[in-house]
C-alpha cells in the first residue's frame, strides 16, 4: 500500500484518552446486554425512554446545570440551555401535547427550521410516548402531503413562516388535527402555565420512538420506524466512535430532517451529556469557522460536500481563525474523499474519520475510529456487537476483496423496526438472514471495509438522499411534459448533482427549437420541483430526449441514462424494449 494512503495513529497526541482503546479486543468482547447495564437508564421490568436517557436522567448528576445546547440563530441571536432547562422545556411541551389529546402510539411531526423547539418538540413527544416524526425545512408541498399522508400524523408543529405550506394541504390531511405553530403570540400565552413537570412514559424496548421518511429507487418515500431501544446504538457509537466525553463542545451540522439530526444531533450526543453546539444558519465557510472557534467546538461531525465547500473557501481563510480547541473531526454521508482527508490533516493538523450508516440502520455501523489508524479514503470497521459482511445477491458472504453489498445481521438496537404501514418493503430488506443496505463495497483482508457504490438508482446529492422518482413525478405535473427519467450524475463539489432527462409534448418539442424558450423552460422546470416537491431536490441539469429507455414491462432504465451521460459502455440490454 501506497505510505501515503495511510494515515498511523501510533504517534498520535490525544488530547484526550479516547474511550476506546483496543477495537478488536472490544469487538470481540462485547456483549449488548452488559453495555447496556452500564450506559443506560432502565425503569422497572426493562422499561426505558429515550427521551429520559437523552436528557433526564442527567439531572441527578453534576450535569444538571450543565448546559446542553448553545444556539445560535441565523439572525446572530443565542440562547441557552442547561439539562435541567432542556428537561422542564420538553415536559411542558410533552404536557402540552398530552393537553391535545395525543396518546401513545400518535404521530407527532415537526416541521421545525432549526431551532430550540425542535428539542423541546422531539424529546416531548418520546416522553408521553407518542411518535416524533421530522420533516425537513426545505420540503414543499408534495412532499409533505405524501409523508404526512402515509404516517396518519395527529399534530405537526411548525413555525410562522413554513405554516403558509402546510394550509393548503389540511383539506387532504382527515387524520392531522392540530397545528401548532411555535412562534405564534397565541401559543406562547397557552405554553406559559403548562406545567414543566411530568412523568415520563416508561415504554417497552421495542415500542416506537421516532420515525423519518427515506428515499429509494421507486415509489413514495418510505416511513421508516425506530425504538427506544435505538438509544443504546446511537449512545454506545457516540462514546465509542464519535468519542464525546463530559468536558467536550460538540458540533454536528446536519438538520434534524435527516437522520444523522436525530442520532447524533439529540439522542445519541444528549446521552453522553455533552454540551452542543447548535447553528441554525446556512452553510458560510467563515461563518461555520466563526462557530468553531468562538464556541471552543472539540468535536465535530459534519458531511463530505461541507469539506468541499470548505476546501473551495481556501486554506488562508482558515489561517484567520483559532481552532485550536478541535480535537476529532468526524464526516458521514457520502464517500469521503481521500483529498478531503488529506486537506483536513493539512489546514486543522487532524483527519476527519469517516463513519457509514443509514437512516434504516439508525446508528454508525462502519467507522474509524479514534485509534485506529485510517486507510485514507476507507469506511474504517464494523461496530461492536454487529456482524457486518459483504453478501451477493443471494444473501451469501463472499471472500475479502471480493464486490458485493454491504449487509449486516439484523438485531442490532437501532435497526429500524418497522416501515410504517408497508410490511412488504420491510421484508424486502432482508435475504437469507442478512440486512441488505442497498450500497456495494468490499472488506480487506485487515477487516476494513471499502465503499463501492448504490446497488441502486437512490441519489446523494450535498449529503442528502433523493428518491429518482419523487422528481421524476414532479416534473411530469409540468404541464407539456410526457416523462422524465432522473439520474444521480458525479459531481466534484455536491457527491452528485440531480440530472433530469425529459420528453416534452409535440407542441413543446416545437417551440423547444428556440435557444431562449429551451434555457427558460429548464430553468421553469427546475423552480416548479422546488417550489411543489422540495428545495434540495430539484435537477441542476435538464435535457430534452425523444424517449426514454425502458424494460420491455415500461421502467425507466436509468442505468442506461446514467451510462449514456458518462459516456460509458451501456452494459447488458437484453431486457430493454427497443430503443
Ligand atoms: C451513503 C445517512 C459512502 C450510502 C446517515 C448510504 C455513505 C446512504 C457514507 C444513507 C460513507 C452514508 N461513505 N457513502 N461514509 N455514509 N453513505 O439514509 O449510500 O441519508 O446508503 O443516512 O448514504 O443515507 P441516509
Amino acid at each position: 500500500m501506497n505510505p501515503q494512503d495511510f494515515f498511523s495513529k501510533k504517534d498520535y497526541k490525544f488530547k484526550l484518552p479516547p474511550h476506546l482503546t483496543d477495537y478488536q479486543k472490544t469487538y470481540d468482547d462485547f456483549n449488548w446486554q452488559e453495555a447496556a447495564k452500564e450506559e443506560i437508564s432502565y425503569f422497572d421490568g426493562g422499561k426505558l425512554n429515550a427521551a429520559y436517557n437523552a436528557v433526564d436522567r442527567h439531572l441527578q448528576t453534576d450535569r444538571k446545570n450543565k448546559k446542553a445546547l448553545l444556539w445560535e440563530g441565523d439572525k446572530g441571536e443565542k440562547e441557552t440551555y442547561t439539562f435541567e432547562e432542556l428537561s422542564k422545556w420538553s415536559n411542558k411541551y410533552g404536557n402540552y401535547l398530552k393537553s391535545l389529546g395525543v396518546e401513545k402510539g400518535d404521530r407527532v411531526f415537526l416541521f421545525l427550521p432549526r431551532i430550540p423547539a425542535v428539542y423541546f418538540s422531539f424529546l416531548g413527544i418520546l416522553k408521553i410516548g407518542a411518535i416524533a416524526g421530522t420533516l425537513f425545512s426545505a420540503f414543499q408541498e408534495k412532499a409533505l402531503l405524501d409523508r404526512l399522508e402515509n404516517s396518519g400524523a395527529k399534530v405537526v408543529i411548525t413555525t410562522k413562516e413554513l405554516l403558509p405550506r402546510l394550509v393548503p394541504l389540511r383539506k387532504d390531511l382527515p387524520e392531522l388535527k392540530t397545528v401548532v405553530v411555535v412562534d405564534d403570540p397565541q401559543f406562547l400565552e397557552q405554553i406559559k402555565p403548562v406545567s414543566d413537570q411530568l412523568s415520563v412514559m416508561p415504554m417497552e424496548p421495542t415500542d416506537y420512538a421516532f420515525m423519518l421518511y427515506t428515499s429509494g429507487t421507486t415509489g413514495k418515500p418510505k416511513g421508516i420506524v425506530h425504538t427506544h431501544n435505538a438509544i443504546l446504538s446511537q449512545h454506545l457509537t457516540a462514546k465509542y466512535i464519535l468519542d464525546i466525553h463530559n468536558e467536550d463542545i460538540y458540533w454536528c451540522t446536519a438538520d434534524h430532517g435527516w437522520v444523522t439530526g436525530i442520532a447524533y444531533g439529540i439522542l445519541g450526543s444528549l446521552s453522553c451529556g455533552v454540551t452542543s453546539v447548535v447553528y441554525s444558519g446556512r452553510f458560510d465557510a467563515a461563518k461555520w469557522y466563526e462557530i468553531l472557534q468562538n464556541y471552543k467546538v472539540t468535536i465535530w461531525y459534519t458531511a463530505p460536500t461541507a469539506i468541499r465547500m470548505l476546501m473551495a473557501g481556501g486554506d488562508e481563510l482558515v489561517a484567520k481563525y483559532d481552532l485550536s480547541n478541535l480535537r476529532h473531526l468526524l464526516s458521514v454521508g457520502e464517500p469521503l474523499n481521500p483529498e478531503a482527508i488529506r486537506w483536513g490533516l493539512k489546514v486543522y493538523g487532524l483527519p476527519f474519520h469517516d463513519t457509514w450508516w443509514q437512516t434504516e440502520t439508525g446508528s454508525i455501523i462502519i467507522g474509524n475510529y479514534p485509534t485506529m489508524d485510517i486507510k485514507i479514503g476507507v469506511m474504517g470497521k464494523p461496530f461492536m456487537g454487529i456482524h457486518t459482511g459483504i453478501v451477493d445477491d443471494k444473501g451469501v458472504e463472499v471472500p475479502n476483496k471480493t464486490e458485493g453489498n454491504i449487509a449486516m445481521k439484523p438485531g442490532w438496537p437501532s435497526q429500524m423496526a418497522w416501515v410504517w404501514n408497508n410490511d412488504e418493503k420491510y421484508k424486502s430488506y432482508f435475504e437469507n438472514g442478512w440486512y441488505i443496505s442497498g450500497d456495494r463495497g468490499w472488506k480487506d483482508d485487515e477487516g476494513y471495509f471499502h465503499f463501492v457504490g448504490r446497488a441502486d438508482d437512490v441519489i446523494k446529492t450535498s449529503g442528502e438522499r433523493v428518491g429518482p422518482f419523487e422528481v421524476e413525478s414532479s416534473l411530469i405535473e409540468f404541464p407539456g411534459v410526457v416523462e422524465a427519467g432522473v439520474i444521480g450524475k458525479p459531481d466534484a463539489l455536491r457527491g452528485e448533482i440531480i440530472k433530469a432527462f425529459v420528453v416534452l409534448s409535440p407542441e413543446l418539442r416545437e417551440k423547444a427549437k428556440d435557444e431562449e424558450f429551451v434555457k427558460k423552460l429548464k430553468d421553469d422546470l427546475a423552480m416548479h420541483v422546488k417550489k411543489n416537491l422540495a428545495g434540495h431536490a430539484y435537477p441542476r441539469e435538464v435535457d430534452f430526449i425523444d424517449k426514454l429507455p425502458k424494460t420491455r414491462s415500461g421502467k425507466i432504465m436509468r442505468r442506461i441514462l446514467k451510462a449514456q451521460e458518462m459516456g460509458e459502455p451501456v452494459g447488458d440490454t437484453s431486457t430493454l424494449e427497443e430503443y
